[in-house]
């Protein structure tokens, strides 16, 4: 990982298998990176009211966001004070979050409110739910073990102002869903990080429209990679594309391009005038990634009473596309352990993997 920090771009390699695949390495990555850094958990409008809530695991943490009716969102630790147990699972909605093993029970506040047959003496009012830090940015919500961290959007003021006219803030969600896919969560990055394989690995479904060779590298920052894709004009990537652009402040090269962006560590986006795909990754162990992803879709792109049917097909053609990625980068987590495996020379296409590789190196040497 040294050698990565010190070799010009021009010589640059992958990273080393051992990266990939090596439990300590992990253990550093917790430390350094998961229990320091802001992990995207989903979009705003998914708290859209009070006790609406979703779970995440970051790294050994369990944690769950839940909408509260005077901060918005809350974050907290997903652990019972009495006893430890989980008190939420999955996503869903609760007024009040009621221990399953003795029936605690705690307000979206993070306040204890009752605590069924406890001795007299016993004071709820002392007792709260260990809270997290939570930021939203452009609609997204992003959630921080480290409640001293300093706050992220500082760190994306470069990709905030490529991607102002957008206005991601402004898209609502078409479908949220959740897959655990057996690979290393930075193999799924990496892969989010370059187009150099779209044409090899995605020839019938993401080349015709967002060809290889119409992808511009940008410089990246401190905390995110970028780089854009303009599209084939007269071929969508997507079905059924709606009325044209409904976004005034997008200019005309920008209604052609997708912007893509990865915000370390993990949280990865796709951009266009009307549709935006996500993906939110949490790492369980060296070898198994748990992603959330979705569609967001830019307001009046499609018409209400055609929402799920549009959802489907969008999620169909998407499905498509994870399956062709999938499959690859299964067999390359796989292939990390070979005994033939090393790292290789990377492609020009290749830079914005080589920035990602950049922060790993950085945060795990301490430099
Ligand atoms: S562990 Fe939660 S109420 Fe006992
Ligand atoms: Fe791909």
């Amino acid at each position: 990982l040294q050698h990565s920090l010190e070799t010009p771009f021009e010589e640059a390699r992958s990273l080393p298998p051992d990266a990939f695949t090596s439990p300590a390495i992990l253990r550093l990555e917790v430390e350094r990176i998961f229990d320091r850094e802001w992990h995207c958990i989903g979009r705003l409008d998914e708290f859209d009211e009070p006790g609406k809530y979703v779970t995440l695991q970051i790294a050994d943490e369990a944690v769950f966001a839940i909408g509260d009716r005077s901060a918005g969102v809350r974050a907290y630790a997903n652990v019972c004070r009495h006893r430890s147990a989980r008190l939420l699972e999955g996503r869903g909605k609760a007024g009040r979050i009621v221990c399953p093993y003795h029936g605690w029970t705690y307000g979206t506040d993070g306040a204890l409110v009752s605590a069924p047959l406890m001795a007299p003496e016993f004071d709820v009012s002392k007792c709260r739910l260990p809270q997290l830090g939570v930021e939203i940015w452009r609609g997204w919500v992003y959630v921080n073990l480290d409640r001293d961290a300093p706050p992220l959007a500082p760190r994306l003021a470069a990709v905030d102002e490529e991607l102002a006219n957008y206005h991601l803030e402004d898209y609502r969600s078409l479908f949220v869903t959740e897959e655990i896919w057996d690979t290393n969560w930075k193999c799924l990055v990496e892969n989010f990080t370059e187009a150099y394989h779209v044409f090899v690995a995605h020839p019938d479904t993401i080349e015709p429209a967002l060809p290889t060779r119409l992808g511009t590298y940008l410089p990246g920052g401190e905390g995110f990679y970028r780089f854009t894709q303009k599209k084939v004009e007269g071929i969508a990537f997507d079905v059924d594309k709606g009325a044209g652009c409904l976004n005034p402040r997008l200019s005309d090269d920008e209604r052609h391009t997708y912007p893509i962006v990865g915000i370390y560590p993990a949280h990865l986006m796709s951009v266009s005038e009307d549709r935006m795909f996500w993906l939110a990754l949490q790492p369980q162990g060296v070898g198994q990634v748990r992603v959330r992803w979705g569609v967001a879709a830019y307001p009046g792109t499609i018409a209400d009473d055609r929402r799920d049917e549009q959802a489907a097909k969008i999620k169909a053609v998407l499905d498509a596309v994870n399956a062709e990625d999938r499959g690859i980068i299964e067999q390359v987590f796989s292939n990390m352990s070979s005994q033939f495996a090393d790292s290789g020379r990377l492609c020009p296409l290749e830079l914005c993997l080589w920035e990602f590789n950049q922060y790993i190196a950085r945060k795990l040497c301490g430099a």
